[in-house]
């Protein structure tokens, strides 16, 4: 199933690790968990560290790593499953598969564990065998972080990967590529079926079977809403009225794990009211201008300033806000309407390596700050050649943020709220595309989805092929 260059890709990823991380790791795939009997289990996702040195997502494996070899644990499944889920291979077949140097049944996991590293697992299930594995309990990972022994390796461990896994290598750029043409064509067809369906419901359906026939997952539920004032709105109960904008963050995660994160907003009758498209193009100006400005060395952080500034500097154009641009930044008045952060890391998981709190997002040394501008910014590194990123600004009337009545006092004189009432149909909007930063500059991912208002609009309408 993987390809000879995929291969070696995997055996150059363990060897770089052999190099930074002195000792033993192991690295639990995890299990399904099962809805109210065995065999009815929900989908299994393979832990995203397991993913990364092993390849394939295999159900309850755990890997070993030393010195940039590969021991693989796991056991072929009872013969009786053979009747219900086809013949397996066997324990050297699948040793195989991944390129493992050496095969061992799961009970030998602890034998082999007395020092080793790992890194702790999503599931409560999972947490409960890397404890009985290696006999020691296994606390998250938080930048404060535990200082046992264990935890200590654990570290060690966490510090070594992810200086690998912030950087994309070949194997991971063509899955990363495929995922994000299927959630280019996905949103694609969500635009051009808008006009024959009457419901957000049936208008994901339209994006996910674009995914489901490519046998993409979705990376993360979601998000078709005419509510995109709710950042994260994952149920699709509303039919769809004449001037609502739809919302859609929906992304597919390739078979074997690698995710796409995107966001469009379109008018569902195929045009923007003058004030959606006022609002719309300040928001795409933010998101051109943050991609203009990637290259290495540049912080995201103030890629996230620079998205604050053209916000409040089109907020302040047509008299939402009011005051000098800088000013309004500085006192985070932009983030009364742009209150999350312009982006985040992408890999393997939609959020990359956030199991790990803010140890990848931030640089040593660096914490969140709790300022409102930016407390909710993911990511704050200088960027470096071969790393995504999400770039997805936004403007929303949020009712928590602009009827709470300490910030209505605290922002009265930056807000002209009667004119923000010509606003009502400009509930939520959101552009995010994937981003990877090149030696020069960067390449947009997912550059084939129009971002133009009248491009937008001309998809929907049906008129573009
Ligand atoms: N796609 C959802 C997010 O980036 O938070
Ligand atoms: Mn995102």
């Amino acid at each position: 199933m993987l390809t000879p260059i995929e291969q070696s890709c995997l055996r150059h990823r363990r060897h770089q690790l052999g190099q930074q991380f002195e000792g033993q790791a192991l690295l639990w795939s995890g299990v399904a968990p099962f809805r109210n009997f065995a065999a009815n289990h929900f989908p299994f996702r393979a832990s995203s560290h397991f993913l990364y040195f092993a390849g394939l997502p295999l159900h309850n494996a755990v890997i070993g790593l030393e010195g940039g070899q590969l021991t693989l644990f796991w056991d072929e499944p009872h013969p009786d499953a053979a009747l219900w889920h086809g013949p397996s291979l066997s324990r050297g077949e699948m040793a195989d598969q991944i390129g493992a140097e050496t095969y061992l049944p799961l009970s030998a996991v602890p034998t082999w564990a007395q020092q080793a590293a790992t890194l702790p697992a999503l599931s409560a299930d999972t947490r409960q065998q890397q404890i009985e594995g290696l006999g020691r309990p296994v606390p998250a990972i938080t930048s404060q972080g535990s200082q046992d022994e264990g935890g200590n390796r654990d570290r060690h461990l966490a510090a070594a990967v992810i200086q690998l896994r912030l950087q994309q290598d070949g194997f991971a750029l063509d899955q990363l590529q495929q995922a994000a043409d299927i959630t280019v064509a996905a949103h694609l067809q969500g635009m051009r079926s808008t006009l024959n369906h009457a419901s957000e419901a049936a208008i994901r359906a339209e994006i996910e079977a674009v995914m489901m026939a490519h046998q993409c997952p979705t990376a993360y539920a979601s998000i078709v809403t005419v509510q995109g004032e709710i950042l994260h709105n994952d149920a699709y109960p509303h039919a769809l009225a004449p001037g609502d904008l739809l919302l859609v963050d929906a992304g597919a995660e390739t078979p074997l794990g690698w995710a796409a994160d995107v966001t469009r907003t379109w008018p569902v009758s195929g045009h923007f009211s003058s004030t959606q498209r006022d609002v719309y193009d300040i928001v795409l100006a933010a998101h051109d201008a943050c991609i203009a400005a990637i290259r290495p060395g540049v912080e995201f952080r103030d890629l996230h300033l620079l998205a604050a500034q053209t916000i409040a500097s089109g907020l302040v154009d047509i008299g939402i806000l009011k005051g000098q641009p800088e000013v309004l930044v500085e006192r985070d008045a932009h983030a009364l309407f742009f209150p999350h952060g312009i982006g985040h890391l992408l890999g393997l998981d939609v959020h990359d390596m956030e199991d790990l709190g803010d140890l990848a997002g931030y640089g040593a040394g660096r914490q969140r700050c709790d300022r409102m501008g930016l407390r909710y910014l993911r990511l704050d590194r200088p960027l470096r050649p071969q790393m995504l990123v999400t770039i997805e600004p936004g403007f929303y009337q949020i009712p928590a943020l602009l009827n709470h009545p300490d910030l209505r006092q605290q922002y009265r004189d930056c807000v002209n709220w009667d004119r923000l009432a010509h606003f009502e149909d400009v509930r939520g909007i959101r552009i995010e595309d994937d981003v990877l930063v090149t030696a020069e500059g960067c390449q947009v991912l997912t550059s084939a989805l129009p971002t133009q208002g009248a491009e937008v609009e001309a998809c929907v309408q049906g008129s573009t092929s």
